[in-house]
């Protein structure tokens, strides 16, 4: 079942993903060679305490960290820890945060020192594949026409999608219905109607869409040692279209 917000539960939604976003100013130019992902998490933890929420992940089914950091081929869920990036290197910084009742959820990838053009390019194409994504949130659309969207803009870069992880319901609850994958077919899934709140996340790889879980237990890397880029924004469909909660 998918909840519907009021326009009161979309504005404190706003409040708690705006966190998110200011969280990303701030750790936009900390992200340099030479750093421990580690470091950016304790200071995103910080962050969101000294403004009034508490992050999300932590603790989550056992989740340790504030953050995600997914560095490479490293597609999700990658734990901070002592290693220290280097120039070359993308690192993918997924975030959630819990504020006034409702969750909150967002990520980038973030390009380190100088990078390849094709590490770039496949920055881009993610990014682009995600506006695509949030373009089609508007009432009366269905759906897969985001999933198909999103899925349209990767492949026809010559990238792929990755199927085992999708996006999802946000509210009152980090994952809510309904799922929302990054491939299928338009004029497909649930009609869309005001009030719904997702998070749309394409993760998105240089080549195979297949991926393998590190024996951490969380890690997840692409199958064939590719690149593989993650951005994520909280969205509520409104009577206007969609509004990116997750903006500054
Ligand atoms: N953005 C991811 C998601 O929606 C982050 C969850 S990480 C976890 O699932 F640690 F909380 F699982
Ligand atoms: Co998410």
């Amino acid at each position: 079942m998918i909840i519907l917000k009021s326009p009161h539960e979309i504005s404190i939604m706003r409040e708690a993903n705006r966190i998110l976003a200011q969280l990303f100013e701030h750790l936009a130019p900390m992200v340099q060679p030479g750093i421990t992902t580690a470091e950016l998490d304790a200071e995103a933890e910080l962050f969101i305490r000294s403004h009034h929420a508490s992050p999300a992940f932590k603790g989550y089914r056992g989740y340790p960290c504030t953050l995600c950091t997914s560095v490479n081929e490293e597609v999700i869920h990658g734990i901070p820890s002592s290693r220290r990036l280097m120039t070359g290197d993308i690192v993918s910084i997924d975030v959630g945060a819990l504020h006034e009742g409702f969750y909150s959820d967002s990520s980038r990838t973030f390009a380190v020192g100088e990078i390849s053009p094709k590490a770039r390019r496949l920055m881009d194409v993610t990014e682009k594949a995600l506006y695509e994504g949030i373009g089609q949130a508007s009432p009366g659309n269905r759906l897969h026409d985001i999933s198909a969207a999103i899925q349209k803009v990767v492949e026809s870069a010559g990238f792929h999608v990755v199927r085992e992880f999708v996006g999802h319901g946000i509210g009152k609850l980090l994952h809510e219905d309904p799922q929302i994958p990054n491939f299928g077919r338009k004029g497909t899934g649930p009609v869309l109607k005001e009030g719904m709140t997702f998070a749309i996340e394409p993760m998105v790889n240089e080549g195979t869409w297949k991926v393998s879980i590190r024996p951490d237990g969380w890690t997840a890397v692409t199958a064939d040692g590719s690149l593989s880029a993650h951005f994520e924004h909280s969205i509520a469909v409104t009577a206007n279209g969609p509004l990116v909660l997750s903006a500054l």
